[in-house]
């Protein structure tokens, strides 16, 4: 399954380092060539000569370290290998790596990396809910670090809460799925827009809906991790933006609209994920407005409707379309199909429980223009973006125009 793959395991010293024998040893199974290399700390807990036995490679400790290969040092590994694993990734060692300290053979390798990162956190509770930790941890997700959350249970030290070193088949299973996940859209441009417009009606409020970002963002991700080059156009959201992405931020639905149209020409695809105001107040207040005891009248304006311009002027472009409703779902999402030209629309109804704004999962339904429908059950927003584009790439459309 990993044949052909390099990965870099970096061991820090905590007390789950022992479990990363029987993580070593199941990678090397699956074929994968792996380098080990352990902070001085580490090997009090576990012997380099137990993980160079198990890798049938050197272990590395020491920076100023001698292998007799002298093409088998940290710049190389960090720049050829498929993978670096971090685990158990200590609070010392996140902190480092996300401050920029390289005092040791590991974290000099990760800051020489231009290499995919993954991270298997694993201490005491109260040092994983530590503030300065999870800033750490936010600060490393904004960089595009990948993070395998810890488990809950009992801890070594005695304490019961999240910290421990999750499964040594989960953490394999994480680097399967990374490693051999699909790169299809290797040479493709997508447009992905996230997130709700907000339109000003006075310099301190403004009219928006309940989208957070993440339906977006899971697809912007998804298709970049499958090799698209991804545009984000991304209204406001409390989201870090996603590592190797162009994000362009946009407030109201009319910059919306002036980058996409910037950009479709020279794209293949466009998911419009965005919640986009239909409408905006017709003149924004210039001052604060000031409360008064009768009712207040304000006045709404068309916002362009982007998708459909879009259905207007694409050629060779596949457009994908979202429908938020709360009622009637596929009757209107198979209107919004046709008026606006789509290749198929992923249709939720946003008051289902677990579906649409603001939630980690989704139930949606794909609907194309033929009328085939195709439902899926919950699943978290991460899968049904990759479905998605599943979907786009079986297209006639999508493939008549490689
Ligand atoms: O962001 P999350 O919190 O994760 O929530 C996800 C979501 C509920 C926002 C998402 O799943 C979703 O349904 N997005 C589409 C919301 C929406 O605006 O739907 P609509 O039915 O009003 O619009 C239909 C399509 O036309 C959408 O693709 C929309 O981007 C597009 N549109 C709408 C209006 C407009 N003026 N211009 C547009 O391009």
């Amino acid at each position: 399954m990993l044949q052909g793959k390099v990965i870099v395991v970096g061991v820090c010293g905590g007390i789950a380092a022992y479990k990363i024998a029987d993580v070593v040893s199941r990678l090397k199974k699956l074929q994968a060539e792996v380098h080990v290399i352990m902070t001085q700390s580490a090997t009090e807990f576990i012997t380099p000569l137990t993980l160079g036995t198990l890798s049938q490679n050197a272990v590395a400790v020491d920076m100023f370290w001698q292998t007799g290969d002298p093409h088998i040092h940290h710049i190389e590994l960090a720049q050829r290998a498929d993978l670096i694993l971090i685990a158990p990734a200590t609070a010392n060692m996140v902190g480092k790596i996300a401050n920029g300290i390289a005092d040791d053979l590991l974290s000099t390798t990760v800051m020489a990396a231009t290499v995919p990162l993954m991270l298997v956190p694993s201490m005491n509770v109260h040092m994983y809910e530590n503030p300065i930790f999870q800033e750490n941890l936010r600060k490393l997700r904004g960089h595009g670090y990948r993070i395998i959350e810890p488990a809950s249970g009992h801890l070594a030290c005695g304490d019961t809460g999240k910290g421990r070193l999750p499964e040594v088949e989960v953490i394999v299973q994480e680097v399967v799925d990374f490693l051999t996940r699909k790169q299809d859209l290797i040479g493709r441009r997508i447009i992905v827009t996230a997130g709700g417009t907000r339109e000003a009606l006075d310099p301190v409020r403004f009219i928006s809906n309940r989208s957070t970002g993440k339906m977006g963002y899971a697809v912007a991700e998804a298709a970049r991790n499958r090799g698209a080059e991804v545009i984000l156009i991304s209204a406001p959201t409390f989201l870090p933006p996603p590592a190797g992405v162009q994000v362009v931020s946009v407030t109201s639905a009319r910059e919306m609209h002036a980058a996409v149209m910037e950009h479709f020409p020279d794209c293949d695809a466009v998911i419009k994920t965005a919640a986009v105001a239909d409408y905006r107040p017709r003149v924004p207040a210039e001052q604060k407005i000031k409360k008064s005891d009768g009712p207040l009248v304000i006045e709404l304006e068309r916002n362009p409707d982007i998708l459909y311009e879009l259905g207007q002027r694409k050629n060779r472009q596949v457009l994908v379309g979202f429908a938020a409703e709360t009622q009637d779902l596929t009757e209107y999402a198979r209107e919004k199909i046709e008026k606006k030209n789509l290749d198929f629309i992923v249709a939720n109804d946003v008051t289902r429980e677990g579906a649409g704004f603001g939630t980690d999962t989704n139930i949606v339904s794909f609907i194309f223009p033929d009328g085939r429908v195709f439902p899926l059950p919950q699943m978290s927003k991460a899968e049904i973006a990759d479905r998605i584009l599943d979907e786009v790439v079986a297209l006639p459309a999508w493939q008549r125009d490689i």
